[in-house]
Order: structure tokens, then C-alpha cells, then sequence
């Protein structure tokens, strides 16, 4: 407090978020490295480095300053990840890691292990089929892009081996995956995003077991979609199922389970023509239902009676439909203003 009253306290303010950078002991030459000090007196450093596109030749693992927290090794054409490549100097305290780009086809299953402090892993845009199972056993990851390889099916239980109970989001869109599964035996997997959109499924994957709160199924040519598919997940905030170009059906009772759901996006489904009022079952949180650009384009009578809690719905080309109330009416049994809710769209015409 002494300090503070000193100082004053924008000067106080000044000093905690001034950020200096200098010159970085045991920088690679072909490295970009960054060193940010910051709290009070700089008593806290954070280096990043940056080495994207420093070439085949350069031999792994490349050197980088002790205490190193994010590294760009984007665009390198590593091929493959061997057990020796991230076990140098400063490849312990890593918290991110870029290996996108890089050709990858295979990780050994000890490649990743010194990383102890990994929260965010990127390998998009390479030519992974494959992971070891227990190539994540003891990271702490958050984040994880997968997006744009060559998976052709994948197990969730990889991420089983992760450390802390911290919630991870992981990105496997962009694959060839026709299967995805969670063989879990009773543990418990706490996934929070999984984004599967543009991939070879043809049926909703099972994914009881995970606490997902986002899912996103875009342009997977499921055909069908049948009751009981998202059986489980009860935590459910947001699912996306747009761009399905073969989704002629939805079966009542699909998405029964999901009473916490709040986005449901069924946009751009040219080929989905009608929708039963059971399909909306137990959808007892949803606020935003988007149909724009699907083949539906009257929705079932009493609309509101199915979906409580809905703010908005959007059809056709471009309808949209919001929850008003109705001019209150006097009641006068119970001396109350009564008010009726309706859904009110913007073009005439519209039966709901
Ligand atoms: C999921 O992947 C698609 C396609 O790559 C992308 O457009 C979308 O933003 C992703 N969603 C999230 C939440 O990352
Ligand atoms: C609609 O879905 C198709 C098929 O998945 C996709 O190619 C197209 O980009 C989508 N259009 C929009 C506007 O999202
Ligand atoms: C509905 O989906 C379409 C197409 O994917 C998108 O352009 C539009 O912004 C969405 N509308 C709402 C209200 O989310």
C-alpha cells in the first residue's frame, strides 16, 4: 500500500502492463524469439518463438530459449514426429504448440510427452491417420486441431490420457471420417467441443459419455437422422447440422435428450421437406431455431407449445420469426393481465 500511495496509481497501472521486449539467449538463427516482460518491476516473462517455415534442413529438435511458452514450428515438412523432435531445452514449459503444415503422417507414441504444461496442440493441415493412443497421456491440453488430415475413423478415448480434469475442445473437421467413437469403459471424458463438420459420416456418431456443450455435424452426407441420436447429451448448448445435402429425415423424438439446447442450426438442408411437431420434443431451452435455406417452409401449428422457451426462429430464403405477446387481456377471475405469446413474422402469409 505504500507503494501505492507513492506512486499513485496510474503510474502503478503503467508499470504492471508495461511489456518490453529484448534479446533472447539460445535463439535458433533462422527463429523469430520474443521475450514479453510484465507485472510489477517485470517480474514475469513469457517467451514466444517463432519458428515457421525455417525449412527441411533444419534438424530437430530446433533450439529454443529454457522457458519457451508458444512455438510456431508451422510449415516445416517434419514428415514425421519422432521422440526426439520437442525433447529439447525449453520444450517442457511449452503451454502452445504449432505443427500445422508440416506433412506429418505419424507421432510416435513418446513424441509429446515432455510437454507437461501443453494446453494447446495444432496439428491442422497434415496427413495424420492415426494417433497412438496414448500419445496425450499426461498433458494438461484445452485445445486441439485436427482439422484438415486424414483421419478415416477415431477414437475419442485418446483423450482419456490427459491430465486434470480441465474440459478440451477439440477440431476434426476436415477429415475423411466415416466412424467416430468413444470407447470409454465407465471413465469419464469431459469434451466440450468437438467440431466434425465436413466429413464421410452418414450417421449421427454416439457420443454418450462426453459432457459436450458444442457440436457441430455440417456437411456430412447423413441421410437420416434417427430417435435416440443424441441420446446422452444432456449438456448441449449448440448443435449444428447445416449444409447435410442429403438429410431427408428427421424422426420425432430425435433430440428428446437435449433439454439444455439453445442453438439449433438446420440451415441450408435443401433436400428436409417437412418436420413432424415431435421432432421438437424435450428441446425445452432452445432460442434460436434456423431453418433458412432448407426445404421446410411452414412449420408445425402451435409452434411455441413444443419449443417454450424459443426467441427466434428463421426459414425459407429469408422469414424470420420472433416471440411477441399478444395485447395483454384483462382476467377477471384471477385480476390479472393475461398475456398471450405468439410467434410474429415478418412476411404474411406464414401458418404456424
Ligand atoms: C468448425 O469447422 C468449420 C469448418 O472448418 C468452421 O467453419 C467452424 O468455424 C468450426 N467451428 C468452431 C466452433 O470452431
Ligand atoms: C450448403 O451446403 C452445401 C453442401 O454441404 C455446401 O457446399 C454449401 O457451401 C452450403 N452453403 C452455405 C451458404 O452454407
Ligand atoms: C441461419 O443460417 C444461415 C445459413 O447458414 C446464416 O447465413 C444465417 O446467419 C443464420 N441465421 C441466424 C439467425 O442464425
Amino acid at each position: 500500500m505504500a507503494l501505492l500511495r507513492r506512486v499513485g496509481l496510474p503510474l502503478l497501472l503503467l508499470l504492471l502492463l508495461a511489456v518490453r521486449c529484448g534479446a533472447v539467449r539460445n535463439c535458433h538463427p533462422s527463429c523469430h524469439c520474443e521475450v514479453e516482460n510484465f507485472g510489477l518491476f517485470d517480474s514475469f516473462s513469457l517467451t514466444r518463438v517463432d519458428c515457421r517455415g525455417v525449412g527441411p534442413g533444419v534438424s530437430m529438435p530446433v533450439a529454443i530459449p529454457l522457458d519457451t511458452a508458444h512455438l510456431d514450428l508451422s510449415s516445416n515438412d517434419m514428415g514425421q514426429l519422432s521422440d526426439a523432435a520437442l525433447a529439447g531445452p525449453g520444450y517442457t514449459t511449452l503451454i502452445s504448440l504449432d505443427l500445422s503444415s508440416n506433412k506429418i503422417a505419424k507421432i510416435s507414441p513418446s513424441a509429446l510427452s515432455k510437454l507437461r504444461y501443453l494446453e494447446s496442440l495444432d496439428l491442422s493441415y497434415n496427413a495424420l491417420e492415426s494417433l497412438p493412443p496414448s500419445c496425450f497421456s499426461g498433458l494438461p491440453l484445452a485445445e486441439v486441431d485436427l482439422s484438415h488430415n486424414a483421419f478415416r475413423e477415431f477414437d475419442m478415448a485418446v483423450f482419456a490420457a490427459k491430465v486434470n480434469g480441465e474440459p478440451v475442445s477439440v477440431d476434426l473437421s476436415h477429415n475423411r471420417l466415416a466412424s467416430v467413437s468413444a470407447t470409454l469403459h465407465g471413465r469419464a471424458l469431459n469434451i466440450q467441443s468437438v467440431n466434425l463438420s465436413v466429413n464421410q459420416l452418414v450417421n449421427v456418431p454416439s457420443m454418450a459419455g462426453l459432457t459436450l456443450r458444442y457440436l457441430n455435424l455440417d456437411a456430412n452426407p447423413i441421410a437420416k437422422i434417427k430417435k435416440g441420436a443424441f441420446a446422452q447429451l444432456k449438456d448441449l448448448v449448440y448443435l449444428s447440422l447445416s449444409g447435410l445435402g442429403e438429410l431427408r429425415e428427421i424422426e420425432p423424438h430425435s433430440f428428446k435428450d437435449l433439454q439444455n439446447l439453445q442453438v439449433l442450426d438446420l440451415s441450408n438442408n435443401s433436400e428436409l421437406k417437412r418436420l413432424s411437431p415431435a421432432v421438437f420434443c424435450g428441446l425445452d431451452s432452445l432460442q434460436e431455431l434456423n431453418l433458412s435455406g432448407s426445404g421446410v417452409t411452414t412449420l408445425p401449428t402451435n409452434m411455441l407449445s413444443h419449443l417454450p422457451r424459443v426467441k427466434s426462429i428463421t426459414l425459407g430464403q429469408s422469414i424470420h420469426c420472433w416471440r411477441t405477446q399478444k395485447q395483454g387481456q384483462y382476467h377477471r377471475q384471477t385480476g390479472q393481465v393475461r398475456h398471450d405469446e405468439e410467434l410474429h413474422c415478418d412476411v404474411e402469409g406464414i401458418v404456424l
